[in-house]
């Protein structure tokens, strides 16, 4: 998939930009602070109509403006077509595709960001690591990304009804309706991920033992704060989910908070046996994520039968030569590829492919 050209109006720090890309390589350089970040945001945004900074589409408005506008031309497996997304202050949201109105944002275009928050991912707190997951199984099931909202509110209900000083009978009779719930959506999600963890594990092993010429291995678990045993039949986790529960109703009572589900577990990610959360170099942290990043390239591509866009901020001109070289070796592969950054152009030299090159200064991008 490819997006040619993008015009954004009081997006961020932009005013009104149109921009005509390459359908390989586009690297944007400039210095601090003048938008790189946002234009690869806007980009972002087009891929399901959320910000990968935000949750508050209020904030990408340009300040003093009252609304935001990005419009693009992609290309598609569904062919050529404009996506036009505005929203307002007052949270009016509009979709066009063609011009036409839409309910919904398409699906068939997608990306994957690589920035330097994610680097948090590997030593950071569990919930990064679960929305990683959840961001990335959304982006190619929607069913997952419905589940994902409903086991929320579920959970925010049965922690409402655990916090009431209530009559015991009563606030048992309500809590066993809301584990029913609980445990149908929650164990959706348990097998999902615990799917998908299993397929970036094979991928990103192989790419990890290229990016590090066989010398390291990466390892990947679904650490569940269920007892799962290495089971993943649906029928057999909504077992163990409701025999878990069952058993802990009493501490669950006394802590007025749901002790077991998706949303408390965790993505162990290990480095030749040892956790990576405790023991990873720098180095080897950026490694591991680039790892995961082109693993979801190709579940993407699996799933949808093309290469979803990657965005790139800020983290390319911090590989060492022989991983940036691995990179353009899986880009050339015929995925559409943004770069920012704010090296110099001799640098770039080393990538030895054609790529066509932006500047960004104050929010205005130039050839
Ligand atoms: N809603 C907004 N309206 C106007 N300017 C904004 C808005 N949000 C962020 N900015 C400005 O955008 C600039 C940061 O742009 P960014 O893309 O993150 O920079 P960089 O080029 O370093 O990646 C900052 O100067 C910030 O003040
Ligand atoms: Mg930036």
């Amino acid at each position: 998939m490819q997006i040619k050209r993008l015009k954004i109006i009081n997006f961020r720090n932009y005013v009104k930009n149109v921009v005509d890309f390459d359908s390989n390589i586009n690297i944007f350089l400039g210095h601090n602070a003048q938008g790189k970040t946002n234009l690869l945001e806007a980009i972002y945004y087009l891929s399901g109509g959320k910000s990968n900074r935000t949750f508050k589409d209020q904030e990408l408005i340009r300040w003093d403006q009252t609304f935001f506008n990005i419009s693009a031309d992609l290309n598609t497996i569904n062919g050529n077509y404009n996506l036009m997304i505005m929203n307002s202050y007052e949270g009016r949201k509009k979709i066009k595709i063609n011009g036409l109105e839409q309910k919904k944002i398409p699906e068939d275009f997608k990306t994957v960001i690589f920035s330097p928050d994610d680097l948090t991912l590997i030593k950071g707190s569990p919930s990064g690591r679960r929305d990683f997951l959840d961001r990335e199984i959304s982006q190619i099931s929607s069913v997952y990304s419905k589940n994902l909202s409903d086991y929320y509110k579920i959970l925010r209900q049965r922690n409402k009804v655990l916090k009431l000083d209530m009559n015991w009978n009563k606030k048992e009779e309500n809590l066993s309706l809301w584990d029913e719930q609980l445990i149908h959506k929650g164990s959706l999600l348990l097998k999902k991920r615990l799917e998908m963890v299993h397929q970036i594990s094979i991928l990103s092993r192989l790419i990890y033992r290229r990016l590090t010429n066989n010398r390291e291995n990466i390892k990947l678990d679904y650490s569940s704060s269920l007892d799962l045993q290495d089971i993943s039949n649906i029928e057999e986790i909504k077992f163990f989910f409701s025999q878990q529960l069952k058993k802990l109703r009493n501490e669950e009572l006394r802590s007025r908070f749901t002790l077991i589900g998706p949303h408390r577990d965790d993505l162990n990610i290990f480095i030749d046996q040892k956790s990576a959360k405790n023991y990873a170099s720098q180095g080897q942290q950026r490694t591991c994520i680039l790892a995961l990043k082109l693993s979801i390239l190709e579940i993407v591509k699996g799933n949808c039968g093309e290469y979803p866009v990657l965005l790139l901020d800020d983290v390319f001109s911090e590989l060492d030569d022989s991983r940036k070289s691995f990179l353009v070796q899986e880009i050339k592969k015929g995925i559409q590829t943004f770069i920012t950054g704010t090296m110099n152009e001799q640098r770039l030299k080393n990538v030895n492919i054609p790529v066509k090159l932006f500047r960004i200064n104050q929010g205005d991008i130039k050839v």
